[in-house]
């Protein structure tokens, strides 16, 4: 087969590219850990209020300026809302739905994530400028979804 020559170097630039791409996103999502969050325990979406540690959504202590928000998603609210933390907090949120696909994203952040009924969604982000943090549902859920928010506070 013949080829013509600006052919040729339009297939190595256009391989050399898709590569490229995969090299920098493999990069990002393995080394940098830049991955979407993607936890894979499940739970009944019916049973989220009798199913430990949903049973007792809040913000609890388990280190030294560490801690775990268990928070159940429902429309169109949070739970538990108005959270508060010191200042250098490394704040696990783990997270499930008692009803529809809502989001979770902290604004001015890189906290951001999908939550999906039936499963158990964690993300974790590091508070180091104290600061009011807004959170936001991203993600349609309904005639109230514009109201979805709440606050992180850091001091
Ligand atoms: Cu919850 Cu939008």
């Amino acid at each position: 087969m013949k080829m013509h020559r600006f052919e040729e170097i339009w297939l190595v630039i256009g391989v050399g590219v898709l590569i490229l791409s995969m090299v920098v996103t493999g990069y990002q999502t393995f080394a940098m850990e830049m991955g979407p969050p993607s936890n894979m325990e499940t739970i009944d979406p019916q049973k989220v209020d009798e199913t430990a540690p949903f049973d007792e959504p809040g913000v609890y202590k388990t280190g030294e300026n560490e801690y775990e928000v268990v928070m159940t998603l429902q429309i169109f609210s949070f739970t538990p809302n108005n959270i508060e933390v010191p200042v250098g907090s490394k704040v696990t949120f783990t997270m499930t739905s008692k009803d529809v696909i809502h989001g979770f994203q902290i604004a001015g952040t890189n906290a951001n994530a999908m939550v999906v009924p039936g499963h158990i969604q964690k993300i974790t982000e590091t508070f180091n400028e104290p600061g009011e943090y807004l959170v936001l549902c991203n993600e349609y859920c309904g005639a109230g979804h514009q109201a979805m928010a709440t606050t992180i506070t850091v001091k």
